[in-house]
């Protein structure tokens, strides 16, 4: 086990399997690429202040530029004798350039190199999801002023309740992913700091400059105490509970696009490129893809847990638990990186059946709230009114109509007040024209909010 950078200690290698189960590059050599941008920011400090020559500096560029290529090229070989994507890499650099790669872990630990490393890594991953967000926002806004004035039953207890616009309703999501864009943004300004200088856990002796580190890899600030630097990935945590809520609420709206697209309901069809057939049942066209990501939500909440308890009985400072960390926070992103990229496509193959929503709305009296409304203006106190509503829609369900279909005379005998300026109220345009308030579901309403998040998103 010669390859081991602290052999001399010791005096017996690992098992093979121990040699498994304690290695990380299988997983963590995709951040190389960060790895190398923390190095070589590292190395330029360690320049500036004098602890290694310029010449030194001029040959870790040189090796790590070679290295850069090799990994691109599919040629770097990955040792797991040599643990992790950073002594995989500092070896290939002492391979190349001889001493100079020797002295770049000069007033450096692996501890706050990996900090690092999942930072870089984390806020390029943040800033495509922000990107991602941002075109979700879009499309639904796309699709919602093409809707604006479709009307469909809104449901509380899965019930026709009142009657909403289509648009509307694909804005409540624009909403939810406005606010998962905003969570990002705000857990990516405490991953922007920088844990190099921390060392293994308490700082180092040479006369180092993290500011011009941090400055070298556009850190907003440093991480201001060397344990926690080294030690808590709180900011990972934050993230995976980010990824949790945009993952609950892509499967919110898988849960609906499922429903609309059953034959039941029959309210949207998805383009095929999103669905799959059955082996058994040709007449089959499932929605897979809503389906499949409404299941991947519970991996991204397992992450989260995961983290949060790999965390809690941790000691200051570093300990090889956080190793622990890559894989659930890797696969959060990845997740939700996969899932928002195809459903900004999903989003734009959406067919809407107008005349199936409609004829939903009509049923389950979706504008009974409307004619209680009615009879406060005309001076009923509303409870009572709720009570002259409900008798009448009891009378309906008798006769088995809608109140829109009573005549004048049968809407009287309930009130007397009720004059033929009722059926403006009891259809489903006036019901929803009627609601154009901030937040309303009225066409008007929704073309302005929709109009406001293209305005928003642009670029
Ligand atoms: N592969 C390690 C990790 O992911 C790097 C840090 C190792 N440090 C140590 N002292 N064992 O955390």
């Amino acid at each position: 086990n010669k390859a081991m950078a602290w052999s001399a200690r010791f005096s017996e290698p690992v098992s093979d399997l121990v040699k498994r189960y304690t290695a990380s590059v299988d997983f963590d050599k995709r951040m190389a690429r960060f790895d190398i941008q923390g190095s070589l920011a590292h190395a330029s400090m360690l320049a500036a202040v004098g602890v290694i020559t310029e010449q030194d500096k001029a040959d870790i560029e040189r090796g790590m530029s070679q290295i850069l290529d090799e990994i691109a090229q599919g040629q770097f070989q990955w040792l797991l004798d040599l643990e992790d994507v950073h002594l995989n890499i500092e070896k290939r650099l002492v391979e190349l350039i001889g001493d100079a790669g020797k002295r770049l872990h000069t007033g450096r630990s692996r501890n706050d190199q990996v900090a690092t490393d999942i930072r870089l890594w984390l806020r390029n991953e943040i800033d495509i999801a922000l990107d991602l967000l941002a075109q979700m926002q879009r499309k639904l806004a796309e699709l919602a002023l093409a809707q604006a004035d479709t009307i469909l039953p809104g449901f509380t207890h899965l019930q026709v309740a009142q009657p909403v616009t289509f648009g509307h309703h694909l804005l409540a999501y624009a909403e939810m992913f406005q606010r998962d864009a905003e969570r990002l943004q705000d857990c990516r300004k405490r991953v922007n700091r920088l844990p190099l200088g921390a060392a293994a856990l308490a700082g180092t002796s040479y006369p180092i400059d993290r500011e011009m580190v941090a400055k070298l890899l556009d850190f907003d600030d440093v991480c201001r105490n060397s344990l926690d630097a080294v030690s808590d990935r709180d900011f990972a945590i934050e993230f995976c509970a980010a990824a949790a809520l945009i993952m609950t609420h892509i499967s919110r709206f898988s849960e609906e696009l499922v429903l609309w697209m059953s034959p039941r309901v029959g309210f949207i069809d998805l383009a095929d490129r999103f669905c799959t057939g059955s082996s058994i049942m040709p007449q089959k066209k499932n929605p897979d893809v809503p389906e499949l990501a409404r299941g991947k939500t519970g991996r991204v909440n397992g992450h989260l847990i995961a983290l949060l308890t790999l965390m809690k009985g941790q000691p200051l400072a570093y300990n090889k638990d956080n190793q622990e960390d890559k894989e659930g926070l890797f696969d959060s992103a990845d997740t939700i990186r996969d899932t928002l990229t195809i459903f900004v496509d999903l989003i734009s193959g959406i067919k809407v059946k107008p005349e199936a929503m409609r004829a939903a709305a009509l049923q389950g009296f979706a504008t009974a709230t409307d004619l209680a409304d009615y009879l406060v203006k005309k001076g009923l106190p509303f409870r009572d009114a709720h009570e002259t509503v409900a008798l009448a829609v009891r009378e309906c369900e008798q006769l088995g109509c809608d109140l829109a279909d009573l005549n004048l005379e049968q809407l009287q005998k309930f009130d007397s007040r009720i004059e033929s300026d009722i059926f403006g109220v009891l259809t489903l345009e006036g019901s929803v024209a009627s609601r154009k308030h901030i937040g309303g579901t009225a066409p008007e309403r929704v073309r302005i909010e929709a109009q406001r998040i293209l305005d928003r998103t642009q670029g």
